[in-house]
């Protein structure tokens, strides 16, 4: 008998839009791994603020970010990646990164050094047996996963998702992070042809659930 099929759901949207809660939703209900590539990005953002090399020195960060070894481990049903040996914690969502971290993701060989790495964590999760892997961003649909077997893109009023990150006691700069993320050139923030657009302003945290599931389970079961 054939092994039942590896599926990836690709989630992606503006910050607050409802990523983190409907992915990691989807993760327990169907036994997927979960991907917060956000976290990635921020992480690195840390771990360059900390070595002092800015987004825009075009001199020391590719080698400074060569000379970072990524691995992966397992925390719950998430991966969560190592920077030479160690998680980032805590810091990676301070007012600091928060201000940084779209400067950064905007390089494009940081991109594309986690570009590779997203795309092994599928192999990571068929060796933890995973049926498959639910990973949230900004490009998972358009340039990680284009293949992938379910897309969505969520987006949501930005004076909602401001609320939401308020009620989170976070200090965030939603607009000005979009702003950026949507206008890079490398992968931009964008709702891929073919995607599921679903706007989450006046729709429950269930209803946006219920609706992925229903589009999983259909990939999951053929
Ligand atoms: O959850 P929140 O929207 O606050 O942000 P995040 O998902 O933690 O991502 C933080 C930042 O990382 C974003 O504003 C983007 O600049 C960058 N990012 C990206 O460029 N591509 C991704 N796939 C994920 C995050």
């Amino acid at each position: 008998m054939a092994p039942p099929p590896f599926i990836i759901v690709a989630i992606d949207g503006g910050a607050a839009s409802g990523k983190s809660s409907s992915s990691r939703t989807l993760s327990d209900r169907f036994n997927l791994l979960h991907v917060d590539t956000g976290s990635f990005y921020r992480a690195i953002t840390a771990e360059m603020l900390r070595q002092g090399v800015r987004a825009d020195d075009h001199r020391r960060l590719p080698p400074a970010l060569a000379a970072l070894r990524l691995t992966t481990r397992l925390a719950g049903r998430s991966a969560e990646m190592e920077i030479n040996g160690r998680v980032a914690g805590d810091e990676i969502r301070s007012r600091e990164v928060n201000e940084h971290v779209s400067h950064y993701a905007a390089v494009p060989e940081l991109r594309a050094a986690l570009l590779a790495y997203q795309r092994g964590l599928a192999d990571f999760g068929r060796q933890h047996g995973f049926r498959g892997l639910v990973m949230e961003g900004r490009d998972i649909g358009s340039a990680i996963f284009p293949n992938a077997d379910c897309r969505f893109f969520l987006h949501a009023d930005p004076g909602e998702r401001e609320r939401r990150r308020a009620g989170q006691g976070l200090h965030d700069q939603i607009r000005e992070r979009d702003r950026i993320d949507s206008s890079r050139k490398t992968s931009p923030l964008t709702c891929p042809p073919g995607a599921t657009s679903i706007d989450t302003t006046h729709v429950s945290l269930e209803q946006v659930v219920e609706l992925m599931a229903a589009a999983v389970a259909a990939k999951l079961i053929p």
